[in-house]
């Protein structure tokens, strides 16, 4: 095992009791925010996005303002020595020793793990390519534990890309952690679950359906989760087009769903939620990214008090000779990087990405 600072690269590394307690840390923070202001007084939050941002960046940056912390960092590469040509280990080497906590969004699954095995301070991961995105998953939890006063015993629909989106990945992961939520997967036959995340909700026991039709599935939901077609993923535009615009939620599909239904989406959204649902109730997205800031107060101040234990960053061991099965994994980009598998003798898993390589 390899162990060092106290990173959030993917929430299931730490238990649930660790969750609820930034939950709960976060409540506290919604319910008396001015307590707070001098918490992060004399420490410095860096936040390098090589990926597009408006709600992450900004809810982190307002977050550490708000708790008295000043920030530097980037949110275009090109105006960083990234354009030069320098890779992720000294950057983020670099500004880790400047700063006290660093804060990374990056377009290839697995890159803030990378960053990790180098970085100085704790390091977030604010979205690695179409892998995971747990601080939007703790804006997730947050919003459902403030909304509906339970993160368990629910149907959650997702729909729209759930090959691509990161937060629907991590979310999904999170919620099996509650008991008897049920997961009604709605998407394109192209736009399907990744087979290692259903691989994981099988191996659980958990209860799930795929679904095309949103119409047929949303009467039965408690929680409805819509994402946007993921466009910087696509090989093509053609396959972009052909996947833009199969779902839209109007006022019509919600006269079908339960009073109490919560809609989530993490936002930015393109068409998939027509601007008529947005004066309906059970419209929570808006409310669901000013959560965000507050949660990543608790996150803040629990990651710089430093006195939980880290999560351990590497399980498994290197194997020399294996090289991931996915061409999107950061170890392709970033050759330097040793190949961290765990798993048995023929599949491994990739300790970067989580995508399983058959091995001979
Ligand atoms: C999401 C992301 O970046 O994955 N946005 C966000 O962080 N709120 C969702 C998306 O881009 O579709």
């Amino acid at each position: 095992m390899i162990y060092n600072n106290l990173n959030l690269i993917d929430l299931n590394d730490y238990p649930v009791q660790w969750w609820e307690k930034l939950l709960s840390r976060a409540h506290d923070i919604i319910a008396d925010p001015a307590k707070y202001s001098k918490a992060c007084e004399g420490k410095i939050m860096g936040t390098l996005f090589y990926e597009p941002s408006t709600r992450t960046q900004m809810s982190f940056q307002t977050a550490m303002l708000r708790l008295g912390g000043t920030i530097i960092g980037f949110d275009n590469p090109a105006t960083s020595s990234v354009a030069k040509g320098e890779n992720i280990k000294d950057t983020t080497k670099i500004v880790s020793g400047y700063a006290d906590v660093v804060v990374m969004r990056h377009p290839v699954a697995g890159s803030v793990k990378a960053a990790a095995l180098t970085t100085e301070c704790p390091i977030i991961n604010a979205g690695d390519g179409g892998h995971l995105h747990p601080t939007q998953t703790l804006t997730d939890l947050l919003t459902l534990k403030e909304e509906k006063g339970h993160l368990d015993n629910m149907t959650i629909g997702f729909c729209g890309d759930l090959k691509n989106g990161r937060t629907v990945h991590s979310l999904i992961k999170a919620m099996s952690c509650f008991k008897n939520n049920k997961f009604v997967l709605i998407s394109t036959p192209e736009l399907t679950l990744p087979t290692y995340i259903k691989d994981m909700l099988c191996a659980g026991g958990h209860d799930f359906i795929e679904e095309t039709d949103l119409d047929k599935a949303i009467d039965g939901l408690d929680v409805l989760y819509m994402t946007r077609i993921q466009r910087e993923r696509f090989a093509s535009i053609e396959d972009y087009e052909k996947q833009k615009g199969n779902y839209i939620l109007d006022n019509k599909k919600m006269s079908h769903a339960k009073d109490d239904l919560v809609v989530l989406h993490p936002l930015p959204r393109v068409d998939e939620i027509a601007i008529e649902v947005d004066d309906d109730p059970r419209a929570m997205y808006f409310k669901q990214a000013k959560y965000g800031m507050f949660i990543r107060m608790a996150l803040i101040l629990t990651v710089l008090e430093n006195t939980d234990k880290p999560a351990p960053l590497i399980v498994g061991s290197e194997h020399i000779h294996t090289k991931c099965s996915n061409p999107n994994c950061i170890t392709h980009q970033e050759t330097y990087l040793p190949h961290y598998f765990h798993g048995d003798g023929t599949t491994l898993v990739c300790e970067y990405c989580d995508e399983r390589t058959l091995v001979e």
